[in-house]
């Protein structure tokens, strides 16, 4: 690769279901209202994934439109990364089904799996694939379809999770724009926080792993949100530096979308305006690893994306785990 090569994002889509979750159905499932929700979240409603439906089935349909915008086809990806914690099975990888789909022959695919942060994971571990010459394309989609795994009589949690799927596919520009830089980050004394029980070789499904819910996602929602508001800042802070810049030089702030008040004390403290601010919480809830390739698709698509913006993305999740990344938008 020349020096000046850097990672772009080629093209970029996403595919949410469209049966719609709003508060006043959540009134009628748990004891929660619609206010309650409204102020501590800043939720209205999100997308659950249709009966038949899987991730793979979301992960393709961003995909497709991700390659079209690319002008990549399906012959010419190299790589499938899918970033998710609810695969459509334990094994193989979603990456292999939605290889499948798309009839990528020549694709590697694997599937990682950091919470909400898997997708910002998946951009620097392909941006390190696209430093060698034997990869030119690579798809990375972030899915999760968090509703499967959520406990609807558990009202502090089946009020937060949407689904839905966002894909990019990447390769390398000649020009400035491009990926400046990518950090990630864990700390598994937090892996506790955030966790689904049973399932895995740990606790593997029996009748009472079922009558417990303990397939579903348990979270302590008091210490996540202490996590997020501390570590959005220091990824935010050590990526700016390390390229030179400040808070004020970005053009757009594309945070994960777990919380509308983890959201607003971030950018209160980066003293980052609400209107360089991407928040689509509010539509979809927090669709864990889809929620930033979401953002950032529908904020090209609103025409708030300019060739040589400077964007800046983080993401939290469990594990706990944390990255970020600071791209110029743009392609050529
Ligand atoms: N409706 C009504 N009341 C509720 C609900 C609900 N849905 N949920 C909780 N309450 C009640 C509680 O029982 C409690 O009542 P009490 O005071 O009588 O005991 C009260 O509301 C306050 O509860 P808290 O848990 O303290 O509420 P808090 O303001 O902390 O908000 C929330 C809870 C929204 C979960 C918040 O902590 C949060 O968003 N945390 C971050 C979660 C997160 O980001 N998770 C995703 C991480 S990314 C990933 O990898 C998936």
């Amino acid at each position: 690769m020349e020096q000046t090569a850097k990672v772009q994002i080629k093209g970029i889509g996403h595919a949410l279901p469209s049966r719609v979750l709003n508060n006043q159905d959540l009134e009628q499932i748990v004891d929660t209202n619609e206010q309650w929700i409204i102020e501590r979240t800043g939720i209205l409603e999100r997308r659950i994934c249709e009966p038949g439906m899987a991730t793979s089935d979301y992960c393709y349909l961003a995909a497709i439109k991700a390659m079209e915008q690319a002008r990549v086809s399906a012959v010419d990806l190299d790589l499938i990364i899918v970033a998710t914690s609810s695969p459509d099975m334990l094994f193989p990888s979603t990456a292999c089904l939605v290889q499948e789909r798309l009839e990528a022959w020549g694709a590697a695919a694997f599937d990682l799996e950091a919470g909400c942060t898997g997708f910002a994971y998946a951009l620097s571990v392909a941006e390190k694939y696209l430093l060698s010459p034997d990869y030119h394309h690579i798809l990375v989609v972030g899915s999760d379809m968090c509703s499967r795994f959520v406990d609807y009589t558990d009202r502090g949690t089946c009020i937060l999770f949407g689904d839905g799927a966002g894909a990019v596919v990447l390769g390398r520009g000649m020009g400035d724009n491009g990926l400046i830089k990518t950090i990630l980050g864990a700390d598994g004394r937090g892996a506790k926080f955030l966790y689904m029980p049973a399932g895995g070789s740990a606790l593997p499904p029996s009748h009472e792993t079922v009558d417990k819910h303990m397939h579903s996602i348990q979270m302590n929602g008091t210490e996540i949100f202490k996590f997020a508001t501390g570590i959005i800042m220091d990824v935010s802070v050590k990526l700016l530096a390390s390229a030179g810049l400040s808070f004020s030089d970005i053009d757009l702030f594309v945070p994960h979308q777990a919380n509308l008040r983890i959201i607003k004390t971030a950018i209160k403290r980066a003293n980052i305006p609400l209107e360089k601010t991407m928040i689509n919480i509010q539509k979809y809830g927090n669709m864990s690893a889809a929620s930033i390739p979401v953002a950032l698709a529908e904020a090209e698509m609103e025409g708030r994306l300019r060739a040589g913006d400077l964007v800046l993305m983080v993401a939290f999740g469990a594990g706990l785990t944390y990255a970020g990344a600071l791209l110029r938008w743009g392609r050529d």
